[in-house]
């Protein structure tokens, strides 16, 4: 059966060690980005993980203390802190799993594109750093816009010799937690039941939430179908705006991408039932590049799950044609950006 779901698995894991077996706590983390608004929550909740030895946190400035404070958390992970392009080599030496929330995030009346000038060049200077320190690792990419930054990721990694589609994640855990959290709330659903996998990219109406395709089944009318749909398509603008100028969301991110990272680690570890949905190279449309429930393993992605994209609703159908062609933009903007460079 296909599960999505991660908070059962993270209570097994928790049972586990509750009961004295043994968990192998032999994952090296990278946080790129680690002081920042998600960063900071991103590593306290890494540094909870059992799977986790080695938590290194790099980034442009203030992450000594981060690394400090945090370093005095007595779970299994030592943590160590990196900073400035000197140090950025031995901070990705040997590491599984590099999480990449480094840029700038939206202000009010931003969309995340905006962003590209600054973040487009970050990504791709941290992702070269990647391809010539840890080119095995997964490669979680949640510095915005994500439909511009995987394919800006893939094409340096392809320039490098080192690319492989099966390890680069563009993380949009974040669209299914709040369309789980949202649906809950409408259907009055017990939260940790409901699955809704969100397919297409990462930014407006390139999200799309496959609300026929929620677990528990579950019936909406029109009417809550589009509701829900545009509320899971705007929720980030909803932060953006609460936080008037603050930045974007950190914390509800840093909880996303802690169970994208949780999940990967168990892939790593050898659970043969590990499902999320992420933004990554895929045939499953005409699109070099998707966002689809994928199966992961210890080789990174193992299957695209292309069941979730039939049988969809008319409303969903046209969805999905209606964000092609922003999707299609998007990523051959990250393409050019890397190609177009000497
Ligand atoms: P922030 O500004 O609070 O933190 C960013 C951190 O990156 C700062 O500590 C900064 O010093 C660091 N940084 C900048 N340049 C760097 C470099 N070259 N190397 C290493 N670190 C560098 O921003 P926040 O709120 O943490 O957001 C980070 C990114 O995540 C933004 O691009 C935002 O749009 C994106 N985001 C993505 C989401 C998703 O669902 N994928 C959701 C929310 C935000």
């Amino acid at each position: 059966a296909l599960r999505g779901s991660f908070v059962p698995k993270a209570q097994k894991a928790t049972q586990r060690s509750q009961y004295g077996l043994q968990i192998q706590a032999s994952y090296k983390v990278a946080i790129l980005g680690a002081a920042g608004g998600i960063g900071q929550p991103l590593a306290l909740l890494v540094k909870m993980s059992p799977l986790v030895s080695d938590l290194h946190l790099y980034d442009i400035a203030n992450v000594k203390g981060v690394a400090a404070d945090l370093s005095h958390c007595n779970t299994p992970s030592q943590v160590l802190d990196f900073t400035g392009a000197s140090e950025l080599g031995n901070c990705l030496k040997g590491v599984n799993v590099v999480v990449i929330p480094a840029g700038v995030p939206r202000k009010p009346g931003m969309t995340r594109d905006d962003l590209f000038n600054i973040n487009a060049n970050i990504v791709k200077t941290l992702v070269e750093a990647v391809a010539d320190n840890c080119p095995d690792a997964f490669i979680h990419i949640i510095s915005n816009p994500v439909n511009s930054t995987v394919p800006i990721a893939a094409e340096v990694l392809k320039q490098k010799g080192v690319y492989d589609p099966k390890k680069l994640f563009g993380v949009t855990t974040l669209d299914v937690v709040r369309a789980n959290t949202f649906v809950a709330e409408k259907k009055n659903l017990k939260l940790i039941d409901v699955d809704v996998p969100v397919v297409g990219g990462h930014a407006g109406i390139t999200i799309l939430p496959l609300l026929s395709k929620t677990r528990p089944s579950v019936s909406f009318t029109d009417e809550e179908v589009e509701q829900l749909t545009v509320r899971i398509q705007n929720a980030g603008t909803e932060v953006v705006e609460a936080k008037a100028g603050a930045g974007s969301a950190t914390l509800s991110m840093a909880y996303a991408a802690a169970r994208f990272v949780e999940s990967s680690l168990r892939a790593l570890d050898g659970d043969g039932d590990v499902y999320e949905c992420s933004f990554v190279q895929s045939d499953l449309t005409e699109l070099p590049f998707f966002a689809s429930r994928i199966k992961l393993g210890r080789k990174g992605i193992e299957a695209l799950i292309p069941s979730d994209l039939e049988g969809l609703t008319d409303y969903e159908q046209k969805a999905l044609e209606a964000l092609k062609p922003e999707l299609k933009a998007s990523i051959e903007k990250g393409i050019a950006f890397v190609q177009k460079q000497p």
